[in-house]
């Protein structure tokens, strides 16, 4: 390995730990690069595994053409042989003019193909066949064309389990994977959890100009390290945002840890037999925060709707028109506080994330529910006292006196 071109690349694109297996992954990642072989990364939810084709684009020779990235998970299976290989004019209902395909847009360049498990098994043979021979045909074509692209895939689904289950084609499968990139769990990489913490740390306080970022007793770093992070480094990254805008206190205990990431043991060591057993708590603030997280979802929620609405009513036309959706690069939306625990991403396909009025009102209604539970909740257990359920719910005073009122609650003497 040539640690010092390794190094170079992790400063180069922000990639923060010095495992052995983040190396390795980026030192693959660079003897490919000048090669044209297919690369599949694999590795669980929220590991990295992002940084890597554009590691691979920038230091090949491809370089200087187009680099795109799609999210094969997040295109609805009736428009992803369109995007992916375009389609003639009048091609199907709604297709009034061509379009280029990414195929063709990235010739001579490199496409990332993100998640790409999820792809439809029809797409999986033009795909096959594209990266056979380098032609494609667009829908509702007959032309065969030629194109020259560089394709890195991703996923984190268990191929030889989709292979077994008849979603993945076991030749597309070969064929992409000839250079696999592992890109190793958190849990696998020892101290890198602390480094990236306090990358992260450093990077919250700087955007929300706070006096200084949140520090890790000795204590809470072993915590940190045992824990198992199912959510890999995205979670990693969403406890940290939490904690340093949460915590008042900036020095971070393993008991301040614990609202935020679950108690139990994880490891397998023996767990000695007097030591005290926490799961009851565990589960306690696990909920809390889930409640939390869900209250702050709901205000986001509330004043996006409201956003919706308001440009609804600017514009004739709906908001997200399908063209527009369908357009550009697929996008992944991945909500600023995550719960602590298996994180999936939210994935918006356009307009069928726009809920029905019908929908809307049922939801809304649990969603009254529950946020009247955690005022009730909190004013309970601050014992009445406004101020402090207030700032525990992250809301201010006023809203506070404003929520206690639309429920009734100041008549429930709490
Ligand atoms: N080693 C790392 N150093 C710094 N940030 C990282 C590192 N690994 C992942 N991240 C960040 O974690 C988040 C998730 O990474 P991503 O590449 O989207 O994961 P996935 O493997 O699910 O595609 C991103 O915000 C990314 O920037
Ligand atoms: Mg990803």
């Amino acid at each position: 390995m040539n640690t010092s071109d390794v190094q170079a690349q992790k400063r180069r694109y922000g990639i923060v730990g010095n495992s052995e297996g983040l190396n390795h992954a980026v030192d693959i990642a660079l003897q490919v690069a000048k090669t044209e072989l297919s690369v599949l990364i694999t590795g669980e939810s929220g590991v990295g595994k992002e940084v890597i084709p554009r590691i691979i684009h920038d230091n090949s020779l491809r370089k200087s053409k187009k680099y795109f990235a799609v999210n094969c998970g997040s295109i609805p299976e009736g428009t992803i042989d369109s995007e992916l290989f375009g389609h003639e004019k009048g091609a199907f209902t709604g297709a009034v003019g061509e379009r280029e395909g990414y195929f063709g847009a990235a010739n001579g360049g490199t496409l990332f193909l993100d998640e790409v498990g999820e792809l439809p098994l029809a797409t999986q043979a033009r795909l096959l066949r594209v990266l056979e021979t380098g032609e494609y045909i667009r829908v509702g074509s007959s032309d065969v064309r030629k194109t020259d692209v560089r394709i890195v895939a991703a996923t984190n689904v268990n191929m030889v389990q989709a292979i077994r289950d008849g979603r993945f084609r076991e030749d597309l499968f070969y064929r992409l994977n000839t250079i696999p990139i592992k890109m190793p769990a958190l849990r696998e990489r020892g101290d890198d959890v602390v480094l990236l913490f306090k990358k992260f740390a450093m990077d919250t306080a700087e955007k929300y100009n706070m006096p200084d970022p949140v520090e890790l007793t000795e204590a809470a770093q072993q915590r940190l390290k045992s824990y198992p992070w199912p959510g890999n480094v995205r979670q990693l990254k969403n406890v940290t945002e939490q904690i340093s805008i949460l915590s008042r206190e900036r020095v971070i205990t393993p008991e301040i840890l614990s609202e935020y990431i679950p108690d139990t043991p994880v490891t397998r060591d023996i767990v000695p037999v007097n030591a005290p057993r926490k799961e009851t708590h565990s589960f306690e603030s696990e909920r809390e925060l889930l409640y939390k997280i869900l209250f702050d979802l709901r205000n986001d929620v509330t004043e996006l709707k409201k956003l919706v609405n308001e440009r609804r009513g600017e514009h004739t036309a709906p908001v997200v028109s399908a063209e527009k959706v369908s357009g550009e690069q697929a996008v992944t939306y991945y909500p600023s506080k995550v719960p602590a625990y298996p994180v999936s991403s939210h994935t918006l396909k356009g307009d069928e994330d726009f809920q029905t009025p019908e929908e809307y009102v049922e939801e809304s209604v649990s969603l009254d529910d529950l946020e009247r539970q955690m005022i009730v909740k909190a004013l309970e257990k601050n014992k009445g006292k406004r101020r402090k359920a207030a700032q525990e719910l992250n809301i201010s005073e006023r809203t506070l006196y404003r929520k206690i009122k639309e429920y009734g609650l100041d008549k429930e003497n709490l």
